[in-house]
């Protein structure tokens, strides 16, 4: 059994959980099973450990149950008035974190596979400054990998205030030992040129979890 690992990375406003999507207890409920009628059945798996995970995480909050999580147009989800959240998936883990918005403005997280990240997408993926220090490492590809993570939390964390889609090369991530600085590189929403987004990573049994909080 895997430790939790977004527990270590989020701070004490922030409920969470995670799962394997292949032994999740627990299903959709009825509006939120028509938003994956069709999907494959790894869709489906991965979709409904999603919910699981918030619905489990949402009722530390006091949210009841029967509360649905679905799904703008955006693809983003839709949370019960008053709190926030973010979920993640890959094939083997899944996870949800959530929070009241009176604590927290907002939230990102992401999972990934720790396989090196491939010369191609790490060119797509990082600007010439991330891809000038990466190559300097030994390992350029796992680390390519933490920077791919960083930016997706970042992405997730600050869509819910921008609305905008942002490019691989709209933030430059500068990582510490175990925490990232994400710096945008363009405005967006609120935020400008040179505004940050902190968060934390870790690496542990073959995935990449990183995560980013807002604070009011
Ligand atoms: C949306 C995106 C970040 C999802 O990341 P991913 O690694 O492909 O997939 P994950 O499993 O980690 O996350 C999927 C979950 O993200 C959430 N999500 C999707 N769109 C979102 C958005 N606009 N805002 C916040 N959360 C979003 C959903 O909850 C989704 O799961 P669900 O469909 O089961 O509810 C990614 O597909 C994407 O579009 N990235 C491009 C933009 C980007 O990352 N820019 C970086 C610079 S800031």
């Amino acid at each position: 059994m895997r430790h939790a690992l977004f527990r270590r990375l989020l701070g004490p406003h922030v409920e969470t959980e995670e799962v394997d999507p292949h032994t999740v207890q627990g299903g959709l409920l009825k509006s939120e099973e028509a938003l994956v009628d069709g999907a494959a059945q790894t869709r489906i798996e991965q979709f409904t450990a999603g919910r699981v995970c918030s619905r489990i995480a949402l009722g530390r909050l006091g949210v009841a149950a029967t509360k649905p999580i679905l799904r703008g147009e955006d693809r983003a989800p839709i949370w019960p008035p008053g709190f926030i959240g973010s979920i993640s998936h890959t094939d083997t883990w899944c996870a949800a974190a959530v929070a009241r918005t009176e604590d927290i403005r907002a939230l990102g997280i992401d999972l990934e596979s720790s396989t090196p990240l491939k010369e191609a997408l790490l060119k797509r993926v990082c600007t010439p400054k991330e891809r000038d220090w990466l190559h300097e490492l030994p390992t350029p590809g796992v680390t390519g990998k933490i920077v791919f993570s960083a930016k997706e939390a970042v992405y997730k964390c600050q869509y819910p205030l921008s609305n905008q889609f942002l490019g691989f090369h709209a933030v430059e991530v500068e990582l510490g030992e175990d925490s990232f600085q994400a710096v945008f590189q363009q405005e967006a929403g609120g935020f400008k040129p040179g505004d940050v987004i902190s968060g934390r990573y870790l690496v542990e049994e073959g995935l990449v979890a990183t995560a980013c909080e807002l604070h009011r």
